[in-house]
């Protein structure tokens, strides 16, 4: 049985003595090789499947910490904005607590899945008329006038938790990948991964991209109206601006744009080609090395491994998947009709 995260890295995680762990075993998440996407980029490529974490993304990481905290304070209730996995994963790990949970997120423009886990868990579920930095405004605000556990990402404890994936792919590997590449939002999670490689005194190049219509990293200024099919990413204006852009700078890499139909199209290869079934937003990762390459500055060798950080699972939005797949074949009861709708 995989042990709660907190646990596999209790030396490396900033909890108090009496805090509880609040777990649902998360961490320890499938590295798999992709020797198809290895072939067309040109250097050994590894997928961590961060949809294997118990509520389908990497969010749990960081909510086992924040949510351990937040009870070990005494804190009776968490909140945050999400573009839905925060929410799902706030909702259920609220539930391990035994606190309330309240997530705001965009009306409208989350994944049905998420939305699906939010509500199960009985969270109270606030749609917005507004995007996900709208939100985060909001609930900033009302973490300070009431007390409420606000577990979005700008709460430290959260890339705690999610600079763990790092320890896991340098304990793997048996050293850092000499690359990693990763889908930027609210850029927490690139700012995780850069913690825990840091901590661990290693340094891999560290390419992170942003759907095209939701690019302040790349444009160097917020977005006020981000737009993507990648709705986890569809963010304009990241909290953690200023630390993902020092990472990518101090780890010689860099932030790019892929658009949305580059997205998908790396989203379909990677689920008819290498077996694996990520969200849209994930797939970004790949699509930014299918489409940029593994770029190095001063005549730096080129990456020879590279981990494309896969960071929700596919069923989280099975709308995408069935407006970007082939047709079901509708069939009727008959063996030779069957027989042509099979073979033809
Ligand atoms: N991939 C997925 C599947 C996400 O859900 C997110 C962020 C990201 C990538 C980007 O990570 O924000 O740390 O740069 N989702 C947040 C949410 C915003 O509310 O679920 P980031």
């Amino acid at each position: 049985m995989p042990q709660p995260l907190i646990e596999r890295y209790r030396d490396y995680i900033p909890l108090e003595p009496g805090d509880p762990i609040v777990s649902i075993n998360e961490g320890s998440t499938p590295l798999v090789e992709a020797p198809r996407l290895s072939e067309r980029i040109g250097a050994k490529a590894y997928l961590k499947i961060e949809g294997a974490n118990p509520t389908g993304s990497f969010k749990d990481r960081g909510m086992t910490v924040a949510v351990s905290r937040a009870k070990g304070r005494g804190a009776e209730a968490v909140i945050c904005a999400s573009t839905g996995n925060t929410a799902a994963s706030a909702a259920a790990y609220a539930v391990r607590a035994g606190l309330t949970g309240a997530v705001i997120v965009p009306e409208g423009k989350i994944a049905i899945g998420k939305l699906a886990q939010a509500l199960i868990h009985g969270a109270r579920v606030i749609a917005l008329e507004g995007n996900f930095d709208d939100a985060l405004v909001i609930v900033r605000e009302l973490a300070e006038r009431h007390p409420i556990e606000l577990v979005n990402s700008v709460n430290p404890y959260r890339i705690e938790g999610q600079k763990t994936a790092a320890f896991e792919l340098i304990e793997e590997l048996g050293g850092p990948p000499d690359a990693l590449s990763i889908p930027v939002g609210n850029a927490g999670n690139v700012t995780a991964y850069w913690k825990g490689f840091q901590e661990w005194d290693t340094s891999p190049i560290l390419y992170g991209f942003q759907a095209a219509g939701s690019a302040p990293l790349v444009d160097g200024a917020p977005v006020a109206n981000p737009e993507t099919i990648a709705s986890a990413i569809r963010i304009g204006s990241p909290a953690r601006w200023e630390e993902a852009m020092n990472a990518f700078n101090t780890s010689r890499g860099r932030v790019a744009a892929v658009t949305d139909e580059q997205i998908l199209d790396a989203y379909s290869w990677l689920a008819s080609n290498e077996g694996v079934f990520c969200e849209p937003s994930s797939a970004a990762s790949v699509a930014g090395l299918l489409t940029h390459g593994l770029q190095t500055v001063d005549g730096m060798d080129k990456p020879e491994t590279v981990v494309c950080v896969l960071t929700g699972h596919g069923l989280k939005d099975p709308d995408t998947a069935l407006g970007t797949a082939p047709p079901v074949i509708n069939c009727v009861n008959d063996i030779t009709a069957v027989e042509h709708a099979v073979f033809d």
